[in-house]
Parts: structure tokens; sequence; C-alpha cells
């Protein structure tokens, strides 16, 4: 959603604005600008659309070495340029970026405009420039403060004055706000991937924190004035790692980087002697796990998907009743707590808002929560009990590809430990470690067909509805298929388990209305290819993802794309790779916009 960047320094402000925001594009956003201070003004440019509207609308020169800069994701307001951010006091002194939601906005912009302040836009994010500018006097990191205790809801802000050259304050609660120690230079951004052009040297700030920055250094203070120490981390990804590297698009780099991402993942974790795995993050001993009666896992979007996928896997494993919740639901439910309950939040981003709040929700009535998360530093992983980092890599394409099947790997590493301290024996457990270690070779070989699965997109490119039907294991990767669909087609999906064909969506099956079979070798294979036969009897054209030498399966489809024979249990990864890639190519062939779909955000920190 919102990006936010600040930079302090001797370089040209503007530019290093510009190309933060352009990094953080991936977030989503409908609106943006910037503010550069220069001889004690600041230039404000601000326009709705793409960045490249922004550029359009800058100066050839703006000189200046300190400014803000901002994407907005539109909440409170219409997307104009008006409403896009930085905000400014009435004076034009002082500039604000704000990312989060404040509540009281109403009531404060109430207050402003009784004591004469004239509001310009429909944002709630407005009203902290007036605040700041209202307790000015002389000293911007007091006024910030002081402006923050009238404040309710969440906050990543940072605050510029005309007359504080080359200083920014920057506060945070509840919405990310790190900060980039360069030489002669400072950043403070939403998400690292906009400083890290320049640094890799950086201060992840936690809530409650206020730091006062100047190309020299940073001071962090809470609301009362007492320092906060901070520790520095170095950013554990080269730049590299987002940009597109030869590829048109992020999405297809990351469907293409995933035999490395699921190895990076396992690597050092798998226990080969004794076919079991090692997660040390989870903190918590084997009598500990062992004590443990029941797993709920939460999670939003895809990565509910995935949590699904291990909802089964541990049940089948480890025999311990496990379900997936959607985090949005569980929060509000008053959720009942055992203390033998293990939950983990599944979050690509680590700062989904709905996923993050359950969390607090669940910790607050004495759970124990363990994190699986993808970006190092956020806040669900520096919330939680423990955890496990995927190490995916960084995911900028808003449809989540390698952070799925990464997201998968952690769980599965998850399932095997508790499988062998329970109903797995050394050599089911050997097997599993075997089967998991040959994944990246035989995901190779699934991408190998890219060719064949272009083919079988644009042949089905201007379908209106797919249906995406699976059983056991492969249900949740249904719907994994339909929402990729979704998400970047715009074309109507919806997934099924197949076992539901009958009561309900086969009414709808005519012959314009291809469904997509998802058929590993398992135990509910014939039940599969039954339901594939009541679909072709309603002339519903049929496309297979399928087992390599599944002969009855490619005699009854239309089309059929195989995946080489794996352990059972493997199937969800191998299967869920061509549908990512039937997604993308179908995208591609609708000339969408794969890696920035519209409407959509990568990551999602408003309820
Ligand atoms: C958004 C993204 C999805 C993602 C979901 C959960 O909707 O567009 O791709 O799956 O959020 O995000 P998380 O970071 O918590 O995995």
């Amino acid at each position: 959603m919102c990006g936010i960047v600040g930079y302090c320094g001797e370089r040209d402000a503007a530019s290093i604005l510009v190309e933060g925001l352009k990094r953080m594009e991936y977030r989503g956003y409908d609106s943006s600008g910037i503010s550069v201070g220069f001889d004690n003004k600041l230039t404000v440019i601000k326009k709705k659309g793409k960045i490249s509207n922004l550029q359009a609308a800058l100066p050839s020169k703006i000189p200046g070495t300190y400014g803000i800069g901002h994407t907005r994701w539109a909440t409170h307001g219409e997307v104009t340029d008006l409403n896009a951010h930085p905000h400014s006091d009435s004076s034009g002194k002082i500039t604000i970026v704000h990312n989060g939601i404040i509540e009281n906005y109403i009531t404060l912009r109430k207050k402003l405009s009784e004591n004469g302040v004239k509001l310009l836009t429909e944002t709630d994010s407005e009203v902290i420039a007036h605040l700041v500018a209202n307790f000015y006097d002389g000293d911007l990191e007091r006024a910030v403060k002081e402006a923050l205790k009238h404040l309710e809801g969440t906050y990543g802000i940072v605050a510029i004055h005309a007359d504080e050259p080359g200083r920014m304050v920057g506060a945070r609660n509840g919405s990310p706000l790190v900060l980039g120690l360069g030489e002669d230079e400072m950043f403070l951004a939403s998400d690292v991937t906009a400083m890290m052009s320049y640094t890799k040297q950086v201060v992840y700030l936690e809530d409650g924190d206020i730091v006062t920055v100047d190309k020299n250094g940073f001071k962090t203070t809470d609301i009362r004035d007492n320092e906060r120490d901070k520790t520095v981390s170095t950013v554990g990804w080269d730049i590299g790692e987002i940009e597109k590297e030869g590829y048109p698009t992020f999405m297809e780099k990351e469907i293409f980087e995933q035999p490395q991402s699921i190895l990076r993942g396992m690597s050092g974790r798998l226990d080969i002697d004794q076919g079991t795995a090692k997660l040390g993050g989870l903190n918590m001993s084997s009598k500990d796990l062992r004590l443990v009666n029941r797993v709920i896992i939460l999670a939003a979007g895809t990565s509910y998907y995935s949590a699904m996928v291990c909802s089964y896997l541990l049940e089948k494993i480890a025999r311990i009743p496990c379900s997936a919740e959607l985090s949005s639901e569980i929060r509000y439910k008053n959720p009942i707590v055992d203390p033998n309950t293990l939950y983990f939040v599944v979050s690509q981003s680590g700062e989904t808002a709905d996923s993050l709040y359950a969390m607090r929700e669940l910790r607050r009535k004495g759970a124990t929560v363990l994190g699986i998360c993808n970006v190092v530093g956020s806040t669900i992983p520096r919330e939680s009990d423990g955890g496990v980092y995927i190490h995916s890599g960084p995911e900028i394409a808003v449809a989540s590809t390698k952070a799925f099947t990464s997201q998968l790997t952690a769980m599965y590493l998850f399932s095997l430990i508790m499988g062998r301290m329970r109903d797995m024996s050394m050599s089911q457990g050997k097997a599993f470690v075997d089967a998991m270690d040959g994944l990246p070779a035989q995901i190779e070989t699934v991408l190998s067909q890219n060719a064949h699965i272009k083919t079988v997109a644009e042949k089905y490119s201007d379908c209106t509805s797919f249906f995406y039907l699976g059983r056991g294991l492969t249900y949740p990767i249904a719907l994994e298929g339909a929402l990729k669909l979704k998400e970047i087609s715009y074309i109507h999906a919806e997934g099924y388990s197949a076992g539901e064909l009958k009561h309900g969506p086969i009414a709808l099956i005519n012959e314009v209305t291809p469904s997509v079979f998802i058929v590993p070798k398992d135990s509910l294979r014939e039940k599969i290819i039954s339901n594939m036969k009541e679909v072709k009897a309603r002339k519903g054209p049929i496309i297979a993802i399928a087992v390599e030498g599944d002969e009855d399966v490619a005699g009854i489809a239309d089309d059929v794309i195989f995946v080489p024979e794996a352990h059972e249990l493997m199937y969800p990864f191998l299967m869920v790779v061509p549908l990512q890639l039937f997604a993308y190519h179908t995208a591609v062939a609708l000339g969408r916009n794969v890696d920035q779909p519209r409407n959509l955000a990568k990551s999602v920190t408003v309820e």
C-alpha cells in the first residue's frame, strides 16, 4: 500500500526521492508526490496516477538536498492530485507524509476548522501537518511529539520544515518505518527497497519511536523524550534481487526463481540422517512441541491458501488437529485460546494489518504465536514468540508466487518435525526428506514447459469464467490457481473442492466455461476423474494438471499440463507452478499490467 521515502544528505533529493518511490511501486498506489526543501522554502509536487505523471510534472531541476516523498493508496478521499501526499500546513513551511489511518481525524478536522484552519483535502492525513504547525515553536521534533499526543490510529510519519533545512522527523505507530544510514546521508522509508541503491545499513524502528535525523546522524526517543537504543542491521539481500534481470516482469522472474527460493528455504534445515528437520527460530523445545495438541494457522490472501495446504498436511502426517483461519475473521470471533494450541501467522510481508492485529489479540489472550514470514525485520516476526523466515528473497510482483511455495516449504518442514515426534517412522521421514530435496529439480522440469503452458493459456484467454477443482491437499491449490487468475487477468474464476461440483457449480458448466482439474496421483485420483467425466458430459472444456504418463486424464481433458511423478505429498508444489504460469500468460495475452494489477496492493496495511 502507501509508501514513504525521506532523504537528507548532499545529493539531489528530488531524484533520490523519485527513485525511491519507483522502487516501491510494487506495493500498489494511485498517486504520488514529493516535497523538497531549499532556501527556506519547500517545493511540493503531487500527481494522481503513475509516478511517470509525477515525473512529467517535475521541473527539470528542483534544487534541494532534503525532502520527503509518498505513494498513496487511497483510503480517505478520492484519487486526486490534491489528496496525494505530501500534505502541507497553511503556511507551506511544513510538509508531512503519512501511512496508516488517523481514526479521530473527523474530530481533529472539526477542531482545526473551528480554529480557522482551512483544510484543503479530504484525507485523514492532512490534519497531521496542521497539528504540527499548531505546536511549532522553532523545534520540529517537539512539535511532532505534541501533535502525536492528539492522534489516534496508526501511523508511519515523516515531517520536514523549511526553516530546519536538512532535518527530518519520523514517527512510527503500527506502520513500518526504516532508517537507512549512508555516508553523509540518511534515509527514512516504509520499505528498505526505497533506499537499497544507497545503503544496506538500516535500523528498523519500533512502535513508539520518534527519530530525528540529519545527514550526520540520528536520535531516537519516545514521546516523553526518553532515549531509545537502536541496533543497526545489514539487509541480507542485494539490489539485483529487486531488479528484473532480463525478465519482462517481476512475476515471471519470481515464478522462475522457485527452484532456488525453495532450496534456500530448506538449506541447512533438512536432517537427512534422522529423516526430520530443524527450525531454530521456533524457540520451543521438543518437550514444548510434544505438548501441542492443536495447531491453528492464520493468514490472508495467498498466504491463507498455503496455510490451508499445511493444515491438511499436519493432520495427515502428525495426527494433530489443525485448521487454517482467515486473520480477518479470527480477530473478531473472540477466539478461545487453549494453552496447548500453537498458533502460526503466515505473512509474506509481515505487515498485513488483519494478520498483525489477529496475532496481537491472540497474544493478549496468552497464546503462543509463531510467525512464518519473508520480510526480515517486519512487524509480525518482531512481535511474535518465534518463527521461521522463509527466505524467498524480495517478492516484488503484487501477485504472490515464490513466497507461496516458500511458505509451503517452511510449513512442510514444521509438519515433518511434528510428524516425526508422533506418527511418522524414520523411513517415512527419510522418504519425505528425499522428496523435498528433489523438489527444486522437479520444479525446473515443470518450468521447462513454459511454452506449452503459454499456448494453452492463449487458447482460453477469451473465456470469461473458469472453475478450478481439486481435492485434499490440492483443493487449496485450486483456490490459489483461481485467485492468481482473478488477480492479474481480471477474469472471474472460482476454486472449488471437486467433491462439491455436484452441489451447485455443475449448474454453470457449459461449452464456454473451462474447468481446470488438478489431478495428482493419490487416493482421490479416481474420484476426480469421475468429476472430469461429469463435466465432459455437459460439454465443458477441461484443462488438466496431471502426472506425467496419466493417459486416463489425457484421454478426457482437452488440454493437459504434466508434472513429474513425485511423493504424493509434494504435488501442491508441483501443481501450483503451472497454474501460476497459466494465469501469467493469460494476463499477458490480455495486455494486463501483470506486476501491478488494478486496485491491489502488495501489502495491505489497513483493515
Ligand atoms: C495482499 C496481496 C496478496 C497477499 C495478501 C497477504 O492481498 O496482494 O498477494 O497474499 O495480501 O499478504 P501477506 O504479506 O500477509 O502474505
